[in-house]
């Protein structure tokens, strides 16, 4: 976060701590957020002609697995299908981690469960040579040289609208480095659709959004040496129609002083001056097809809601 500067970008990852994933899992489940509920039910119906897709054996990377509740869908058809699993989430927060991979464990005994603590990039990577360690054990242990395996990497939650363009762009292409002409990418897009429903979504009347929102100038407090007053901070969300994505603020209250210790740095707000924390963009069907095709994939399949609200887009190389 930059204090001194207006346009500057702060990386998504910064929202999920221990708490502020706990806030996240929160939200999920507020009536106002339907993205959650919406993608899971999509999951739910379309499992089984994703598993069709996939062959007997398969990989998957999840980034950003948070509680992976929605994967478990996946998880359960595929080993319903007496599928052979091995299951990579990846999160930055070690806490939910270890605790989701461990109730997956014992939800699905026979699936392999490795846990990645770790940012996207640097997962990705580490991803990517455990499935090679697997892959070389289970033909070692088959005593078999031809088994093929399927990656299917899972980036859900509409986590690709908390990016930038270019960073969104970045990221699909570094997974697309990895993967092979039969893996595939499933993507979870968020759809352009009536603001009310998108303002409603971004300010529950439970308060968790602005909870979540908030708990990055707690954070600030706890891991910077920050002195900032919670109260003196109001949670704004609306939606930019230009650019098509809901904008997360926190303004302040009065006018202010704000001291990072960390930094050494002071600085001051004024009434009504906002900390612009995050986007989420908003996706058309044809944004989509265009980020896929820019990255080197081609849409195999669009998975959509009979509202149109949620899109998921598995993606294949091309
Ligand atoms: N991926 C989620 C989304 O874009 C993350 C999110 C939900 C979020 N609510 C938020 C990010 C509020 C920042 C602020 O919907």
């Amino acid at each position: 976060m930059c204090l001194a500067s207006k346009n500057k970008y702060l990386s998504p990852k910064y929202l999920y701590d221990k708490v502020g994933s706990q806030l996240f899992e929160q939200i999920c489940i507020q009536p106002e957020y339907y993205l959650t509920r919406t993608e899971a039910s999509i999951l739910s119906k379309y499992a089984p002609v994703i598993s069709k897709l996939l062959g007997n054996n398969i990989h998957i990377i999840e980034l950003g697995s948070g509680s992976s509740s929605k994967t478990a869908i996946l998880l359960s058809h595929f080993s319903s299908q007496k599928k052979r699993i091995y299951y990579f989430p990846i999160d930055i927060s070690s806490t939910i981690l270890t605790e989701s991979a461990q109730r997956l464990k014992s939800q699905f005994p026979k699936a392999s469960i490795v846990g990645i603590a770790s940012d996207y990039n640097m997962g990705i990577d580490r991803a990517a040579a455990e499935c090679k360690v697997a892959e070389k054990e289970e033909k070692k242990k088959n005593n078999d040289d031809d088994i093929s395996y399927t990656k299917l990497v899972l980036f859900l939650g509409s986590s690709i609208g908390n990016f930038e363009l270019i960073e969104a762009r970045s990221l699909l292409r570094s997974v697309r480095q990895r993967l092979n002409a039969s893996d595939f990418l499933l993507l979870g897009f968020d759809l352009q659709k009536d603001e009310s429903v998108l303002k409603a979504a971004y300010n529950d009347k439970a308060g968790m959004t602005a909870k979540f929102n908030l708990n990055l100038l707690a954070r600030i407090n706890r891991e910077l040496g920050g002195n900032f007053d919670l109260e003196k901070f109001e949670h704004y969300a609306f939606y930019n129609l230009e650019q098509h994505r809901m904008e997360m603020h926190l303004i302040s209250k009065i006018d202010q002083q704000l001291y990072i210790g960390a930094l050494g740095k002071t600085f001051s707000l004024k009434k009504g001056e906002s900390i612009h924390t995050e986007n989420s963009y908003k996706y058309s069907l044809n944004q989509i097809a265009a980020l896929a095709e820019d990255c080197g994939f081609g849409i195999e399949k669009n998975f959509t809601d009979k509202k149109r609200w949620f899109n998921l887009a598995l993606l294949s190389p091309s």
